[in-house]
């Protein structure tokens, strides 16, 4: 298929063509001119019913850089605040001859019903607490930029699972490229099918998940998504769950931190380790661009020989 919509449909052989594809991208932003005529006459819209500056900025620099025309619709200045309806706004976008179309939604499943609705090809940037593909695969591919491989390397997610879809696609990404995950966070907050999962373990302390580490994952406190409040407080989750200097000492000394952003910076992670040497949160940010370029080109060119991206 043409669409976009989870790492846990992408098999190991696809995830390594996205990373190979995205490792030719980054050669191409850091040349002077950053253009290429791969999707030159192609269309793609950014469809954002949730905020973000990240994603929806590096997908829309990814298809200028490949010489598509871009255009973003958010929620909140488009007839979406007038009552229009998913399907129609997908509709009306499809009438506009678009090729393909990005899409956050806070309902999970919304982009697999877009590809019912339209021909266009589907990415899910985002959907509720389900998946964020395009983070799981920069993830894996500044993991690899750093440690040169998977094989061997241990991998500790820390904080809220249960809200979290870039959590639920780093690990369906890690477990393909075979990353020993290890959890921890509120015990409410981590989804009771994962204590199941091969390769995956779980710890109550923070310090148990991250002791050897090569690579610590911390997520942002999602409070926009937990409906009864933040359990435990902003506080004693610094204090029980927060990542800081006296515990990244537990890891391997040249762990990788990485956390998707937006920060709370003094609550998950605190301002010393965010900018410490071993942070490569910014360098998380530059390959989004790659790798979105990479997952752009696949969809809308059919890759190398037609291979394809669930
Ligand atoms: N990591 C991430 O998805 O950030 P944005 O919400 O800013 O896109």
């Amino acid at each position: 298929g043409k669409n976009v919509l989870g790492l846990e449909y992408f098999s190991a052989d696809e995830i390594e063509l996205v990373l190979q594809t995205a490792k030719e991208m980054k050669n191409i932003i850091k040349r002077d001119i950053k253009k290429v005529p791969t999707l030159r006459g192609k269309a793609i819209v950014n469809l954002f019913y949730e905020p973000s500056t990240r994603t929806r900025s590096s997908f829309e620099l990814a298809g200028k850089y490949l010489g598509a025309d871009v255009i973003n619709i958010t929620a909140g200045s488009s007839s979406i605040v007038k009552g229009e309806s998913l399907r129609d706004t997908l509709l009306t976008v499809e009438d506009m001859g678009i090729d393909a179309i990005v899409m956050r939604h806070k309902a999970e499943g919304a982009p697999e019903y877009a590809t019912k609705v339209v021909k266009a090809a589907i990415v899910n940037a985002g959907d509720g607490a389900h998946a964020h593909p395009s983070q799981g695969l920069l993830d894996l591919f500044t993991i690899r930029q750093y440690k040169g491989g998977f094989k061997g390397i241990k991998c500790a997610i820390i904080g809220d699972i249960l809200h979290s879809r870039v959590a639920r696609s780093d690990i369906w990404g890690m477990r393909k490229m075979g990353i020993e995950v290890h959890l921890a966070g509120p015990k409410t907050l981590i989804p009771r099918f994962l204590y199941k999962e091969k390769g995956i373990f779980i710890h109550d302390r923070i310090e148990d998940a991250i002791e050897n580490a090569d690579v610590i994952n911390v997520l942002r406190i999602q409070l926009e998504r937990q409906k009864s409040g933040l359990f435990p407080s902003t506080r004693e989750y610094a204090r029980i769950f927060g990542l800081n200097d006296k515990r990244l000492a537990l890891a391997k000394k040249d762990v990788l931190v990485m956390h998707p952003g937006p920060m709370n910076k003094g609550w998950e992670i605190s301002p010393k380790v965010a900018y410490s040497s071993n942070s490569v949160i910014q360098e998380q940010v530059k390959n989004g661009v790659a790798v979105r370029m990479a997952i752009l080109t696949l969809i809308l060119t059919g890759g190398k020989g037609n291979e394809v991206i669930a």
